[in-house]
């Protein structure tokens, strides 16, 4: 990077920091990354093996320690105004218009025992918001790698990721699972991650998709987790888990510990015994999700990119039919990437309800891409997409100018 390229998000970032706090003396700039979920979607929480990738998109944070002991003041580049909030009120801050993924993740902090002061700090995003690309994790990994930094006790990637989940699900009542702040925190440049979610193991595994790349289409519907079914889903599947555990007691099987730790030989047994039908569905989703992440792993490993494009669709379809989190735009927007020959793998990515879509396009037909999709997507929907081709890159780290 340059850091005479005054629309560098560091430069942006830094630049409004002086605006809004008056210099920029001392001040450190941290950054965390979005990320895409190539397979493994809504099991996160069901214990199963997800593989997201970090994108070079990322939430950007200047930030220094204030005079005070006490005062949290934090502002935004697309925001009006500060935001305040006192460390030793923090819970005060819940009812802010903006800043609470920030305030629960100093709430963390201080629950793990670091000892924090008031700090001053702006934040500026690359990431397309309500896009389902964790734009809300990137906000609270790089607030919790740069407040432990700046006082004096980083937290390891883990338990980076660790906190941020804890931070959305008691102080923003979204009960997401761990994939996107592990991603966030532990991405690694043109890699992907097989994140075992049961025991928070991972491997990085290369992204080499020969001449093709990364295609996020972007519906444009807003998705918001907090709004959507994704806590009723996740209520769903805790019944499904209950539902087969009864069933295999009653075939003298022994109790598991979570819904992917059921293999597909007892789906298969047990489903037609589940009472209804909805959860059913769910529970036949989480478990053939959970074998794709590993076969599709494997197909990647071995080159065989056709194969693993195919299983992408299959998951889509199983997310789409079978736990019912698409929705009219997501759906739209994967159909017109049916009779395009250049498209060789299309998912709806993230918490779904809206959001984007994660498609495997040759290199020399994106353009062709483009236009095929956004023609048969505004037709269906009247709305207008967005495309990014993506790069994987790198999780959470201080910035340096160079
Ligand atoms: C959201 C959540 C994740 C995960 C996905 C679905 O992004 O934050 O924990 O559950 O949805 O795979």
């Amino acid at each position: 990077m340059d850091k005479n390229d005054s629309l560098h998000p560091i430069n942006e970032v830094l630049s409004f920091f002086k605006k809004t706090f008056g210099d920029t003396e001392n001040v450190r700039v941290f950054t965390a990354p979005g990320r895409v979920n190539l397979i493994g979607e809504h099991i996160d929480y069901c214990g199963g093996y997800v593989f997201p990738a970090a994108l070079t998109l990322g939430t950007y944070v200047a930030i220094r320690r204030n005079e005070t002991n006490d005062t949290v003041r934090i502002a935004a580049t697309t925001i009006d105004g500060i935001r305040t909030f006192k460390l030793s009120d923090i819970d005060s801050a819940k009812t802010l218009d903006w800043g609470n993924y920030q305030a629960g993740v100093v709430k963390e902090l201080l629950s793990l025992g670091l000892s924090l002061g008031g700090f001053d700090a702006v934040y500026h995003s690359t990431i397309p918001f309500g896009a389902g690309l964790s734009s809300s994790a990137s906000i609270e990994v790089s607030t919790g790698l740069a407040v432990s930094t700046i006082f004096g006790s980083p937290l390891t990637g883990k338990e980076l990721a660790l906190a941020g989940q804890r931070a959305e699900n008691r102080f923003c009542g979204v009960n997401c699972g761990i994939m996107d702040q592990f991603a966030s925190s532990m991405g690694r440049e043109d890699h992907a991650i097989l994140l075992d979610c049961a025991s928070i193991t991972h491997k990085y595994v290369p992204l080499d998709l020969g001449d093709n790349v990364l295609v996020l289409a972007n519906t444009c519907k807003r998705h918001a987790l907090g709004a959507s079914k994704y806590n009723e889903r996740r209520q769903e599947v805790s019944v499904g888990l209950e539902e087969m555990n009864r069933i295999a007691k009653a075939h003298g099987a022994p109790k598991k510990p979570n819904l992917c730790a059921f293999t597909k030989a007892e789906l298969k047994e047990y489903a037609p015994e589940i009472a209804s039908d909805v959860i059913r569905k769910r529970v036949m989703h989480v478990v053939s999700e959970n074998e794709r992440v590993k076969e599709a792993v494997a197909l990647l490993e071995s080159g065989r990119l056709a194969e693993f494009g195919a299983l992408l669709r299959d998951a889509n379809q199983s997310i789409r039919y079978l736990y019912e989190a698409t929705g009219e735009e997501l759906d739209a927007i994967y159909d017109a990437t049916l009779d395009f020959e250049g498209c060789i793998g299309s998912r709806m990515t993230g918490g779904g309800f809206g959001g984007c879509t994660v498609n495997i396009v040759k290199a020399s037909a994106v353009e062709a891409f483009k236009a095929h999709v956004a023609e048969r997507y505004t037709a269906a929907t009247g709305n207008v997409p967005e495309f990014y081709v993506c790069k994987v890159g790198d999780g959470a780290r201080e910035c340096h100018l160079v």
